[in-house]
Order: structure tokens, then C-alpha cells, then sequence
């Protein structure tokens, strides 16, 4: 061998690519790949139907696919839509050795992703991750807060109300103002709306309590009710359903279990599925991967729902385009 040095440092180079090939690997990846047990903690923001399916979708998912053969502890608190409640069981979860906390819905992650800079927060079912500051780079996420989006598909709402309703002029918005995700769904919903023509009233409630009375006012102004994904609202939602009923104004909502309880049609996402989709981030951090390598999943597409007692009770025959493409809940 002649050219001994030239070797050496074609050697070097070699060892020093491979080693900082070496070090960006593990860079991108956790700890958790060698863990036997994952203890996974989850924060539910309020009992309601959607939040419950959700809920249901990823413990079932955790459940039903193990990431290498690894046992999964979960731990489940519901802060009951208080406040103070969503502070200290944030600090709970995240203090009490969890790997991963789950934030279900916008406030529920925030109180987490408030609670840990270091444990990954996995956010379900969060309509504005970016709006309520969540998380600023969905595709890499910067931080330690990752997981899944789902956006109501709010252009083919209104097309719904227009084939099902075509004398409606005035929509009212029904929603609290002290959640971030109703917040832009409800500007979103009144810049398509106004755009087509319509006449658009939002209806702020601070709490549950006024929703009687907010109903009550806006059954007399408006010929439409749409109610966003508002975790408020969906919690008070059988008095929703009694007020419209008896002024008979047709309630468009944002979820298959709103529908299911009363009001005329949505394009809907399966809460369930949300939930499944949620949990398949979880093992994507179970298996190693670390957050910035989990990009936000955003679901937008959903699919027509109709309550058939809703319209039969509005005088509505459900339009031919329906029959076909729309799933019909309600009894005959
Ligand atoms: N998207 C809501 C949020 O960001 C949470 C949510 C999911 C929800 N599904 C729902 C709220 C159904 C009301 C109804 O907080």
C-alpha cells in the first residue's frame, strides 16, 4: 500500500459519516422501543356522547394491536369540563410516570401540553391544533405535543342545508365562546356561508347553563341552527333538541352523535374512528419514533347523515341525492 495517509483519511471520513448517521437515528428516536410495559395516561375533557366514542376508539385500538409485544397501562381521568380540574389532573397525569399523555379535545390538550415540555402529548380530535397554539409545524411538529386533527367539512354542510332546507335565509351559530376550536370553526362556517348568500347570527354561550335561553331567543330569529364541534354545546345537547323541536327549526350539526340524538343531518365523522386514528399515534411513539418525526394526522372528509324523524317531523322528504349517498339513522 503506497498511499497510506490518503487511506487513513478516506478511512476517517467513512468512520465519521456512519457515526453522524448513527447519531441523527437515535436522535429521531425515543427511549419507549425498549420499554417492555407503556404506561399511557389519559385526559378526557367532559363526559358527552363524541368524546366518549372517541375515548372507546382508543382504548380499543391500544388494546387490540400490541407494538412488539408491549403491555399498555392506561390510565383515564374525565375533568368534567371544569377548569381547575383539567390544571390538576394535567399535572397528575404527566407527574405520575406516564410515557405519553392523550389530551381528548382542545382544552383537555392544552391543560397537558401546559403540564410537560419532556412527555410526548398525543391531541385527539382537535379542530385548530395551530389556532389554539398547540403545535406551529404540523408536518414536523417542534415540540412535544403531536397526534390528530379532524376538520368539519363545513362546504358540503351547507350544501346539505341548501338540498335539504332551500328556504333557509338566517343560520344561526350555536357555540361557547371560550373554546378555541368553535372559535374558528365558527368563522370558517360564517365566511362560506356569507358567501353564499346567507344571513349568518352566532350565539355565544359562556357555560352549559345558558342554553335554554339561548335557544329559546334564537328559535324566533333564525331559520337554522348549526351547531359546531363545541364540547359545551354537545354536553347540554338534549336541551338543543327539545327547544328546536317544539319551534321546529331544523338543527344541522358537526357529528354522527349529535344526529343520532335528534338533529336533521351532518357530514360526519365517525367519533370512534377518530378515536382508532389517535391511538395509532400512540404507537408510533411506542415503537420509537420520536414527536418531531409523527406529523399532525388531519382527518377532513366525512359523510352525509340524516335523521329521518327529524325530517319527517319537519315536513322534509329527504331529496333522491340523500337516498342514495347518505346513511338514514332513526326509527322507521
Ligand atoms: N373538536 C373538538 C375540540 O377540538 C373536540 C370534539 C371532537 C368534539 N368531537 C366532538 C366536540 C364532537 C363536540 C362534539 O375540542
Amino acid at each position: 500500500m503506497k498511499n497510506k495517509p490518503l487511506m487513513a483519511t478516506i478511512a476517517l471520513i467513512f468512520c465519521l459519516v456512519f457515526f453522524s448517521l448513527f447519531m441523527e437515528k437515535s436522535k429521531q428516536q425515543n427511549n419507549l422501543a425498549q420499554k417492555p410495559v407503556i404506561k399511557v395516561g389519559i385526559l378526557q375533557l367532559v363526559t358527552h356522547e363524541a368524546l366518549d366514542q372517541i375515548e372507546k376508539g382508543i382504548e380499543d385500538q391500544l388494546k387490540k394491536e400490541s407494538v412488539s409485544g408491549k403491555r399498555i397501562e392506561i390510565t383515564l381521568m374525565n375533568a368534567e369540563g371544569d377548569q381547575s380540574k383539567i390544571q390538576t389532573m394535567s399535572r397528575q397525569l404527566t407527574a405520575g410516570g406516564n410515557d405519553i399523555v392523550v389530551g381528548i379535545a382542545t382544552p383537555a390538550a392544552q391543560g397537558l401540553a401546559a403540564a410537560t415540555k419532556d412527555t410526548p402529548v398525543v391531541m385527539s380530535a382537535i379542530t385548530d391544533p395551530v389556532g389554539a397554539k398547540l403545535v406551529k409545524n404540523l408536518e414536523q411538529p417542534e415540540a412535544n405535543v403531536t397526534g390528530l386533527s379532524n376538520h368539519v367539512p363545513l362546504k358540503q354542510t351547507l350544501t346539505m342545508i341548501k338540498d335539504l332546507t332551500p328556504y333557509v335565509k338566517k343560520i344561526g351559530i350555536l357555540y361557547a365562546s371560550n373554546e378555541d376550536n368553535s372559535v374558528s370553526q365558527v368563522r370558517d362556517f360564517t365566511k362560506l356561508a356569507k358567501k353564499q348568500g346567507y344571513q349568518v347570527i352566532p350565539y355565544a354561550v359562556p357555560s352549559t347553563n345558558e342554553v335554554p335561553s339561548t335557544m329559546s331567543i334564537m328559535t324566533g330569529k333564525v331559520d337554522a341552527i348549526f351547531v359546531p364541534q363545541d364540547n359545551t354545546i354537545a354536553s347540554a345537547f338534549s336541551s338543543v333538541i327539545s327547544a328546536s323541536n317544539s319551534a321546529k327549526i331544523p338543527v344541522y350539526s358537526s357529528v354522527d352523535t349529535m344526529v343520532e340524538q335528534g338533529s336533521l343531518g351532518s357530514i360526519s365523522q365517525s367519533q370512534y374512528d377518530l378515536g382508532v386514528e389517535t391511538a395509532k399515534q400512540v404507537q408510533a411513539l411506542i415503537a420509537g419514533r420520536s414527536v418531531s418525526q409523527v406529523p399532525v394526522k388531519i382527518v377532513d372528509t366525512g359523510k352525509p347523515l340524516i335523521n329521518k324523524e327529524a325530517a319527517k317531523a319537519l315536513g322534509i322528504s329527504i331529496p333522491e341525492k340523500y337516498q342514495r349517498s347518505a346513511t338514514i339513522v332513526g326509527k322507521k
